[in-house]
């Protein structure tokens, strides 16, 4: 039997196996590596399919902004991936499972902007739509790319022109005031 279960600590191995397996040593040459490569997954938003002891699928995604070129204005968005399924295990259902759980979690906890790069003709079941690269472009991308997106409302809020910068950017908080002196 599946089970899905937010990601612990100690899957962190047993993903990286299954990463391994579902897209070999490559992955870590892909424009979303990089992207991704200094900032940690959201706990809240991670999740794993179990089989018993063996993590059999995985989905992360990590916090990035868009900072709009013409204008300056920086929205939040979260980058999907990876998304990953046990090649014994593909096409039963497994990867749906997850993105649908992931991004049902995402929206009741407020979100509202979901980027990945991947095949449109398999998001594009979650309702993801092609974005051009002339509009909003992964880090040093040259070219065309597969950058997909999502709006989880039914505004659509990302800027139409940008690039993708790992993080949120620091909420501006008002300056604590000083009552010692009252
Ligand atoms: C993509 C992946 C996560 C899907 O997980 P899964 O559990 O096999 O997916 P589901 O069972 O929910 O859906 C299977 C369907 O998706 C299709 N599908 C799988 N990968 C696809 C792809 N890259 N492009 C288009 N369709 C794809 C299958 O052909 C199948 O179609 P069907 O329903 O008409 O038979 C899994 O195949 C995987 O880990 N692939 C290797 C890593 C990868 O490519 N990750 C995603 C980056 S684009």
């Amino acid at each position: 039997m599946i089970t899905y279960d937010h990601e612990v600590p100690c899957d962190g191995a047993k993903i990286e196996v299954l990463l391994d397996a579902a897209f070999g040593d490559g992955r870590f040459l892909k424009p979303s590596y990089h992207l991704r490569r200094d900032t940690k997954p959201l706990d809240q938003l991670s999740f794993v399919a179990r089989s018993g002891p063996t993590v059999v699928g995985t989905v992360r995604f990590t916090p990035v902004h868009i900072k709009d070129r013409l204008f300056g204005k920086t929205v939040r968005a979260l980058f999907l991936g990876p998304l990953a399924v046990s090649p014994a295990l593909q096409s039963e259902g497994i990867g749906g499972n997850l993105m649908r759980l992931a991004l049902e979690t995402a929206k009741a906890a407020g979100h509202n902007n979901i980027l990945l790069v991947g095949d449109y003709s398999y998001y594009q079941r979650f309702g993801f739509k092609p974005v051009s690269s002339r509009k909003i472009r992964m880090p040093g991308q040259q070219g065309e790319n597969r950058l997909l997106a999502l709006s989880l409302s039914t505004y659509w809020a990302l800027p139409q022109t940008g690039e993708i910068i790992a993080g949120w950017p620091q909420e501006r908080t008002p300056h604590a005031v000083d009552r010692s002196a009252a």
